[in-house]
């Protein structure tokens, strides 16, 4: 039986995860909006992955014989100034998710829940992945110049799990 405190926690991280997914949806909508169609791309598959995310949590947390509940989500921004903008926010958001998985992790550890510490220690390595995968886009924007996005509207779907890739193997 899932610990009631764990319980709470991780219903939070059903909000947090579903809202990233609706974050990088309008993310997507607006990138598709002034023809960046390949940002598009890449927001659109971050978006169904964050609500994988989202339903790892639902599903872990009615295994464990606790009640998963489906919240309301806060309005995401409808407009980014730039590409530039929007990967900070990409970055600035999957650092508060980091922080959000510690919390649960330390808990699970004071209160000796190792079933569910193991369950997140995938979303751990998934956050490694999150905020390289964001640094790695930031650094191409400098690399380019922010205002000549057409390359890298061009290549973003290629760079998808490179910046993992290059962790493991340097
Ligand atoms: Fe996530
Ligand atoms: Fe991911």
């Amino acid at each position: 039986m899932l610990n009631s405190k764990i319980e709470v926690i991780c219903n939070r991280q059903v909000e947090r995860e579903g809202y990233s997914s609706n974050l990088y949806l309008a993310m997507a909508s607006w990138a598709e909006s002034v023809g960046l169609n390949g940002i598009a791309a890449w927001m659109y598959i971050q978006a169904d992955e964050e609500r994988t995310h989202m339903l790892k949590f639902v599903k872990y947390i009615n295994e464990r014989g606790g009640k998963a509940i489906v919240p309301a989500f806060t309005k995401p921004p409808a407009d980014f100034k730039s590409v530039e903008e929007v990967f900070k926010e990409v970055l600035k958001h999957e650092e508060f998710v980091t922080e959000s998985i510690n919390e649960i992790v330390s808990l699970t550890l004071e209160l000796k829940d190792f079933n569910t510490n193991n369950f997140l220690q995938w979303f751990v390595n998934e956050q490694v992945e999150e905020e390289a995968s964001a640094k790695q886009i930031l650094d191409k924007i400098h690399l380019l110049g922010k205002n000549n996005m057409y390359e890298l509207d061009r290549d973003i779907v290629s760079l998808r799990n490179q910046a993992s890739k290059a962790i493991i193997t340097p």
